[in-house]
């Protein structure tokens, strides 16, 4: 490592505020991927040569212009950081990560990451805003696309794999990238599932829920963090001292950098906590935000707050250090280029084939009455619908990835099955405003004369991600009926989805013999469904979110509490008086977190406990014997839920406690063990302490709301 402070000592007050700029990377060149309001500063190119990060610039080409022409006006030498959205894959894209998540596989998760990592270290990135891990249990939010879910267990997991996998051993080698993890914190809860919108809970719920993610990335390394958009409990995040002070640097000893989301400082001013910019530089930076993405409110009042007093040197000092640091660790003052490189590896068949595998095992066979998988046999394939052939499939937000590089499904099942004939027809549109019937009855013509039926329905690839909330969570325009005309002329159809959120399927769901759930499956989509419709791979994933039937329910989330009359009448559509149901329509959701369906069968033989009576210094072992009695291989993903049955507060009806994923071939049995620890009973009670208490757990293999086998133990002694 060199010595930064020889270089910090001789940086002017200026100079060390440009290091806390970060510039979209239109104000440096050519480029213009804009994921926020477009600017123009009308900055010096003296200016412009003091500035520490440019958010964008993705081949290395235009990097290294930028690079060189920035080294060429800097004073000091200080490199570029150059930072960018890799959200799920760079050129090889794989499953959005709501999608990726179902797979419940942190390798898996860990090696789209380093493919990642890899493509977009060559292209001349140096850190990736990612992984986004902020706890989902509003399906309206178009950002649940994003995330890994509603449990903190899968989304710490699939965290901290991502962190790892990005930024490897070693951040000098051309093949990592730093990772930036968000949005902190709680930005998945904002009100009615509106976007940036007000976020209001207990600090109980906070730490309980919301907040374990981000402390899992933060133990996994991770080197910059991002503050959320949304306000928590009367402050925006990104001056929220309980976040940022106490909790982020006190309780979790964070020492690394902190950037803010897009113009989140200046929208301190809109907030109405700051009544100028001045105010607002002095409020995110005394909360130790160090970089200010893409606002004025650093580059026109920190030098001014330093040299009067307000703000002292050896603070700003202290937050160029940090970013002086992370570019040393990428090793950027030796060679500023990083991983910068021709196209190394993308699209490479080593590639495909994660992304393939990636796609396959995300998909979640949420319905099937025996109709997947097709036979290969086939003579004559009808694929229907506005994804029949669309290679919208790769998804939004897909950086580098070019949509014309996917694999439609319709591309798929010809390369499967060649001598098969394959018609398409689009048959309708995939938005609210698509209410068009007239492409039906080509459709249904075609469906009628086939072997095998695909129906293509979801989402537009638009309707998720930012600023993109719905009031409804129904497939968009008329494609549940056209679902349900082309089930009535062949019933041996299935309905391949493809959403950025779950949706409210109870309108296709009596219609549809097989519902098989891509989510946006990324670059080899087309591939992994063909593989699957037709029995090539069998389904393995498994719902980070729960699918309400109606978007009233929201939000909805299987670690629900009972409350005192819970609504424990089954059938869920039945009406029951004086209980926390509905009058117009069930309480539990479609499809529960945890589910998904296999062509094999799972039968799960045991589950034994090496002790029933647990203290503080020990340790249970619980061993699940799974079998495979099908007659194909399959993966089944082994989760282990608890409860505590009598606490101090409140406690979820179950909880994830972990999970394992495994491959059986058909016969074969396994034996997974768990681990129950006291320190990972303990939970924050409503005093706000992280405790645990003695008494009876009650755990159960299965998945929620579904016990496959049941048992108990107890906690002799709390902590
Ligand atoms: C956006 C997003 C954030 C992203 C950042 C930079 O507004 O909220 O997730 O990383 O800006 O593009």
């Amino acid at each position: 490592m060199r010595d930064l402070s020889a270089l910090l000592a001789q940086m002017t007050i200026e100079e060390k505020v440009g290091q806390l700029m970060l510039l979209s990377v239109n104000f440096f060149g050519t480029d213009t991927e804009l994921t926020g309001p477009a600017q123009e500063w009308g900055l010096s190119p003296e200016e412009l040569s003091r500035v520490g990060g440019c958010l964008g610039g993705k081949d290395a080409d235009t990097v290294r212009k930028i690079q060189e022409k920035h080294l060429a006006s800097d004073r000091n030498k200080i490199p570029l950081m150059f930072m960018n959205d890799v959200i799920h894959g760079f050129r090889t894209i794989y499953p959005i990560n709501l999608g990726l998540s179902c797979s419940f596989d942190p390798e898996l998760v860990g090696e789209c990451t380093r493919m990642s990592a890899k493509e977009a270290a060559a292209g001349g990135v140096h850190l990736s805003f990612a992984p986004m891990i902020d706890l989902a249990r509003d399906a309206r939010w178009g950002r649940v696309m994003e995330s890994s879910g509603e449990d903190k267990i899968l989304a710490s997991a699939l965290g901290a794999a991502q962190v790892k996998a990005y930024q490897g051993e070693d951040l000098t080698s051309s093949e990592h990238i730093a990772a930036c993890v968000k949005h902190f914190a709680a930005y998945g809860a904002g009100e009615s599932g509106r976007d940036y919108n007000t976020v209001d809970m207990s600090e109980r719920t906070l730490r309980e829920f919301y907040l374990p993610a981000y402390k899992a990335c933060i133990d996994a390394g991770v080197k910059m963090l991002m503050t959320a958009f949304n306000s928590l409990n009367g402050l925006p995040a990104t001056v929220n001292p309980l976040l940022m002070k106490q909790i982020l640097r006190e309780e979790w000893g964070y020492d690394g950098v902190v950037v803010s989301d897009w113009g989140a400082i200046y929208e301190l001013t809109v907030h109405g906590v700051a009544g100028d910019l001045r105010d607002a530089a002095r409020l995110a930076f005394d909360n130790g935000c160090h970089i200010d993405m893409c606002s004025k409110a650093y580059y026109q009042n920190l030098s001014r707050l330093v040299r009067e007093g307000v703000i002292p040197e050896s603070d700003l000092d202290d937050a160029v250090m940090k970013i002086l640091t992370l570019k040393d660790e990428l090793g950027l003052f030796e060679n500023p280029y990083h991983g910068a490189d021709v196209e190394k590896g993308y699209l490479s068949p080593e590639h495909r084939a994660i992304a393939r595998r990636a796609a396959t095992e995300s998909a979640v066979l949420l319905k099937n009455d025996g109709t997947l998988p097709f036979s290969k046999d086939v003579r004559r394939v009808a694929i229907v619908g506005p994804f029949a052939d669309d290679h919208g499939i790769i998804g939004v937000w897909a950086s580098k990835g070019k949509k014309e590089e996917s694999v439609t499904v319709a591309e798929g099942v010809r390369a499967l099955l060649p001598n098969a004939e394959i018609v398409t027809a689009r048959g309708c549109g995939n938005t609210h405003t698509d209410t068009d019937e007239s492409g039906f009855a080509e459709a249904i013509e075609l469906a009628r004369g086939a072997d095998a039926v695909i129906i293509c329905v979801g989402e537009h690839a638009h309707y998720g991600g930012e600023a993109n909330s719905r009031t409804s969570l129904d497939l968009p325009g008329v494609q549940a009926e056209f679902v349900k005309a082309i089930t009535a002329v062949n019933g041996n159809s299935a309905v391949l989805l493809f959403n950025t959120r779950p949706l409210s399927l109870v309108n296709i769901y009596d219609a549809s013999p097989a519902i098989l759930d891509m989510f946006f499956p990324g670059t080899e989509g087309g591939n992994a469904a063909a593989e699957l419709l037709f029995g090539e791979a069998n389904p393995s994933g498994k719902l980070s979110m729960s699918f309400p039937k109606s978007v009233g329910q929201c939000p909805i989330y299987y670690n629900r509490m009972l409350s005192g009359r819970p609504k424990v009448s089954l059938p869920d559509e039945e009406y029951q008086a004086f209980s926390n149901g509905y009058i117009d329509c069930g309480s539990r959701p479609l499809f529960f977190f945890g589910e998904g369906l296999s062509y094999t069968s799972f039968e799960y033989k045991s589950m034994e406990l090496d002790s029933h009576e647990l203290d503080a210094s020990g340790k249970i072992r619980v061993s699940v014997t799974v079998k495979n009695t099908g007659d194909r291989a399959g993966k089944e993903v082994v989760q282990l839920y608890i409860r505590d049955i009598v606490s101090s507060t409140i406690r979820p009806v179950q909880e994830l406690f972990d999970f394992c994923k495994i491959s059986l071939e058909a016969g074969e049995e396994k034996t997974v063990v768990f681990e129950i620890t006291e320190p990972r009973l303990r939970f924050w009670d409503a005093q706000c302490r992280h405790i645990s208490e003695p008494g009876e757990f009650s755990l159960f293999v299965g998945y929620a709301d579904h016990p496959i086998i049941s048992d108990s133990f107890r906690l002799v002694e709390g902590k």
